[in-house]
């Protein structure tokens, strides 16, 4: 029996990572066979996108077009070399970020055309597509000082960004999850991590994802 994918979307500080913990932590308590991926990154190839993305000195010079096609040569490689595998083997994949953050952030993010981005998506993503994706939900202003306090000693590009970048990102989220609803969840994210922790478990089983292994 095919496993299935659960994918964490939101803006930065959002508690992704957090959240992301709490399951994993669950479903190995439970036996289950789980395996976490992030985004870029999570092979060899894609770390090392992940680092040019990220931290490179030179990144600052980078075209949108080029970040666009680097975030998705990583996820072309995730996919096919970690995701599909052991979702075939009848295992549970849990994202931090998978391909709606490129929609958000390449697309609506960085302004561009919405159907190439999409197309590029497509195309490294391939057939592959998260059965649950939770959407943490938070305010620039929150979600910002969070990732600020957490990360004090050291900045990355993207948590450079603006509060109105952070509130058009989150927007664009909204829009995506309001489209496709029977994929999405939405929560409150200002809740309390565990609070949030028992509504994610909550949906994943009125979904029918609470007993798979
Ligand atoms: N529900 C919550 N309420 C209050 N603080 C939280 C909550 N969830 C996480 N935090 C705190 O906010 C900070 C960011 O959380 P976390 O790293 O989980 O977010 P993230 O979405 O993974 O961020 P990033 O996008 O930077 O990876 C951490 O210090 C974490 O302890
Ligand atoms: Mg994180």
């Amino acid at each position: 029996m095919a496993g299935f994918f659960v994918s964490f979307e939101g803006g930065e500080g959002c508690g992704k990572s957090t959240q992301i913990s709490l399951l994993m932590a669950h479903w190995q308590a439970a036996g289950r066979r789980v395996r976490q991926v992030r985004e870029p990154g999570g092979t060899a190839i894609g770390e090392v996108i992940r680092h040019l993305l990220k931290y490179h000195p030179e990144n600052g010079a980078m075209t949108r077009e080029a970040e666009l096609l680097l975030f998705a040569a990583s996820r072309a490689q995730l996919v096919r070399e970690k995701i599909a595998p052991f979702l075939a083997g009848g295992g549970i994949v849990v994202a931090d970020r998978f391909l709606d953050s490129t929609t958000v952030y390449q697309g609506s993010g960085r302004e561009l055309p919405a159907d190439q981005v999409a197309a590029i998506n497509d195309f490294a993503a391939g057939t592959c597509r998260p059965d649950v994706t939770f959407l943490l939900d938070l305010d620039a202003v929150t979600g910002l000082a969070r990732a600020r306090a957490r990360h004090a000693s050291r900045h990355d590009r993207m948590e450079q960004a603006e509060e109105a970048f952070y509130h058009t990102v989150r927007q664009a989220y909204l829009d995506l999850a309001a489209r496709e609803p029977q994929r999405f969840c939405v929560l409150d994210a200002a809740q309390p991590p565990e609070t949030l922790h028992s509504r994610i478990l909550e949906t994943l089983n009125s979904r029918g994802y609470g007993l798979c292994s």
